[in-house]
């Protein structure tokens, strides 16, 4: 039976999304939590886009942080926290009645992490709690057939964890995951700049300058901007122009680990499942999926079609909420 609460969570190192069952997607926010440390036990001052704008803008007495890193939960209580906040904004007025929800994990988690996701979402309120593999979710998000006897390849690649799996009859027949990802990228665009330039930016800036001139292969059109950031020599602000292919080159080893990641599992993959997706490609899922040029260099490197799903951001959470209002996998 099918309850007015079930919810499916995509609970990201840098965004959670909740899709409520018939309505769809119903909370989008960043993983991020701000603690007054001041009180014992810290208490929670925000949650979500109002805690990220407090990142770096904050008094000594609050910090804000994700409570995941790579994938994974860091900080439990906070994590607890987080998800009840989320899903009392999911649900309305009363954050306890019962939710059933269906949540999803990196695949490649040890009993104790998930067991950490499991118990996190029954102490924020939910009444049941399943768990499904975030490829298997992304898959069913983008309308893989997983159910037919083909093989299908989805890599999700997100902040802080990339995975890819081949499945076939509803299971997972190859898989690999590694734990870097879209914050790995800003990190290394940061360490660039700082070494090439002696300037220090933050992982807001570097973030912004992979979404506006970032990419994984060269493209018509690539750009140039002008950066500000404090010179390390002499503590004053100074301005530097940073280009595309200098971006390339500072996010290059990141990339190479997911391409060499999905080139392993091709390689492990059974022949007649390769034969599969070497006919129908391999989808794409997550925000770094959007990285200009990712599906190229994955296409030329596997040499195998490659196309980005039409929601990369919402993939996730969708199959989450897919797998509760079709009863997918028998859950
Ligand atoms: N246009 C873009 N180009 C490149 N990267 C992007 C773009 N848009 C978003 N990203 C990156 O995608 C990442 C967020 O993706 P996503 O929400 O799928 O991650 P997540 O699910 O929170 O993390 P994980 O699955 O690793 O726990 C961030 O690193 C962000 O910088
Ligand atoms: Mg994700």
């Amino acid at each position: 039976m099918l309850f007015s609460q079930d919810i499916g969570i995509d609970l990201g190192t840098s965004n959670t999304l909740i899709y409520a069952k018939g309505k769809g997607i119903t909370v989008r926010e960043p993983s991020v939590v701000a603690m007054d440390v001041r009180e014992t036990p810290s208490k929670v001052v925000a949650v979500g886009t109002e805690a990220k704008n407090m990142i770096g803008r904050t008094p000594g007495s609050i910090t804000a942080e994700s409570p995941l890193k790579n994938g994974v939960i860091a900080d439990y209580e906070m994590t607890a926290d987080m998800l009840r906040a989320l899903i009392k904004k999911a649900q309305g007025i009363s954050p306890f009645n019962r939710a059933r929800v269906m949540l999803s994990i990196p695949s490649g988690v040890t009993e104790v992490e998930r067991r950490a996701v499991h118990d996190a979402a029954r102490n924020a309120g939910a009444r049941y709690v399943s768990l499904i593999e975030v490829p298997m979710a992304a898959a069913i998000g983008a309308a893989l057939p997983i159910g037919e006897p083909v093989g299908s390849m989805i890599a999700d690649l997100g902040a802080g964890t990339c995975e890819v799996a081949v499945i076939s009859l509803g299971d997972i027949v190859a898989s690999n995951s590694i734990r870097i990802g879209g914050d790995d990228m800003d990190e290394a665009i940061i360490s660039y700049i700082r070494r090439r330039h002696n300037l220090l930016i933050g992982a807001r800036t570097a973030e912004d300058i992979k979404i506006k001139i970032g990419s994984a292969y060269p493209y018509d059109g690539e750009a140039a901007i002008n950066i500000k950031g404090r010179n390390l020599t002499d503590g004053l602000p100074k301005n530097v122009e940073i280009t595309s292919a200098q971006v390339r080159e500072a996010i290059a080893d990141c990339v190479n680990q997911i391409v060499d990641m999905i080139c392993d599992t091709l390689e492990k993959t059974p022949p007649e499942l390769a034969a599969d997706i070497l006919d129908r490609g391999i989808t794409l899922s997550g925000g770094t999926a959007l990285l200009r040029g990712i599906d190229k260099l994955i296409s030329h490197a596997a040499k195998m079609p490659v196309k980005v799903c039409s929601e990369p951001l919402d993939c996730v959470a969708i199959g989450t909420g897919r797998c509760l209002e079709k009863n997918i996998l028998g859950l």
